[in-house]
């Protein structure tokens, strides 16, 4: 626990047959406005009465998020959209049959009920139903739709099991409810069905072709541009200086990447490269650390949270990463790599 900071209190959970007990315990704190970390199938969510502007408020303030950054709402039942949004266009209905509980946030005109704060001031909001017995469990004894985002700090990365919520919100949160490893470990798909044709506002675990296959056309809202080998800022609780280089999918990338790593090496720095099982014995004098199977992108999507914080304790100075082709679920771990490339940096410049 941090200093001055309230106690948080871990309740490790059956992640299929959750302990009543405890879940209505948690239900409770967010009942009485409290904060309670919690698994989805995606990652974990800082949830809180979504109904209750105040709790909500605490959300904010403990993540560092700008208040502008809107929430979304978890529901444990699918007609509780009614309740929550309005003009809901029969695609929708289409949409919750096919693919929820699971992966899918739908971002609607919001209901009067919905408190100013939740939306960052919107007149739309984002719902989804998780699939993962615990969360639906949770909103169902508190009795109302928890709002929440991934329980990090702002600007870092998702936690997908109960240990990387605790580096981030040790003593800021009420409870958290450790029920193991997320499954997807990657966020949910944000679908905006407020506009035509509709938009992916965020790639995530429900791929645009089996969006397309319910809705026909749907628009990305993505930046899906090959880049060549950019280098950006980077979160530092992974990379002290705050470097690191995305290598594009093509031909020549494992070259290239043992290329940069060689310069760097050379110019005195200490490099991670995040490679798939394929690669990994290709980088001598590296920290070398494996994401998953090349053919098996889930385990990749899965593992790259982890994988970069684990990246945190290894001291290093730059950070090398393998891209993917950005197709699929290969374009979801692209789009959360690409997030921490905001700005260019001159890789001979940077030498000690
Ligand atoms: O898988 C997930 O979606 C996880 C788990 C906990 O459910 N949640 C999550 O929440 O990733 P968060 O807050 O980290 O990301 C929510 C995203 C943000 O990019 C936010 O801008 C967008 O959804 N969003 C929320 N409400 C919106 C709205 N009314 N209009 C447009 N975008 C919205
Ligand atoms: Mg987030």
């Amino acid at each position: 626990m941090k200093k001055g900071l309230k106690k948080t209190i871990i309740f490790k959970v059956n992640s299929s047959h959750p302990q009543l007990e405890k879940i209505k315990n948690a239900a409770n704190v967010i009942k009485q406005g409290g904060l309670v970390a919690f698994p989805t199938e995606t990652v974990y969510g800082l949830g809180a009465d979504g109904l209750n502007a105040k709790a909500c408020s605490k959300i904010f303030s403990v993540k560092k998020r700008p208040a502008n950054i809107p929430l979304i709402l978890h529901i444990a039942s699918k007609k509780t959209i009614f309740d929550l949004a309005k003009k809901i266009p029969r695609e929708a209905e289409d949409l919750i049959d096919i693919f929820w509980p699971g992966p899918l946030t739908l971002v609607l005109p919001k209901s009067r009920i919905i408190p100013q704060i939740v939306t960052g001031g919107l007149d739309s909001v984002a719902i989804r139903m998780p699939n993962n017995p615990i969360a639906l469990k949770l909103i169902k004894y508190a009795k109302t739709p928890i709002a929440a985002p991934s329980a990090n700090l702002y600007g870092g990365h998702s936690p997908t099991c109960a240990q990387h919520v605790l580096d981030d919100l040790d003593g800021c949160v009420d409870i958290i409810v450790d029920g193991g490893k997320t499954s997807l470990g990657i966020e949910s798909t944000v679908l905006d069905l407020t506009v035509k044709p509709f938009r992916v506002l965020r790639v995530g675990g429900i791929i645009e072709k089996d969006l397309r296959k319910i809705l026909g056309k749907v628009k990305l809202v993505d930046n899906r541009k090959k880049i060549k080998s950019p280098a950006g800022n980077f979160h530092p609780s992974v990379c002290p200086s705050g470097k690191m280089i995305l290598v594009e999918k093509t031909k020549g990338q494992i070259g290239e990447m043992q290329e940069l790593a060689s310069r760097f090496r050379k110019s005195g720095k200490r490099v991670g490269v995040m490679v798939t099982k394929e690669n990994k014995n290709k980088f001598n004098g590296s920290v070398v650390k494996v994401i998953g199977l090349e053919k098996d992108l889930k385990t990749c999507a899965l593992n790259l949270f982890s994988t970069l914080r684990s990246f945190s304790k290894e001291n290093i100075d730059v950070l090398i990463a393998q891209g993917f082709k950005r197709k699929d679920i290969g374009l979801t771990i692209m789009n959360r790599l690409q997030k921490n490339i905001d700005k260019d940096i001159d890789i001979d410049k940077d030498k000690k």
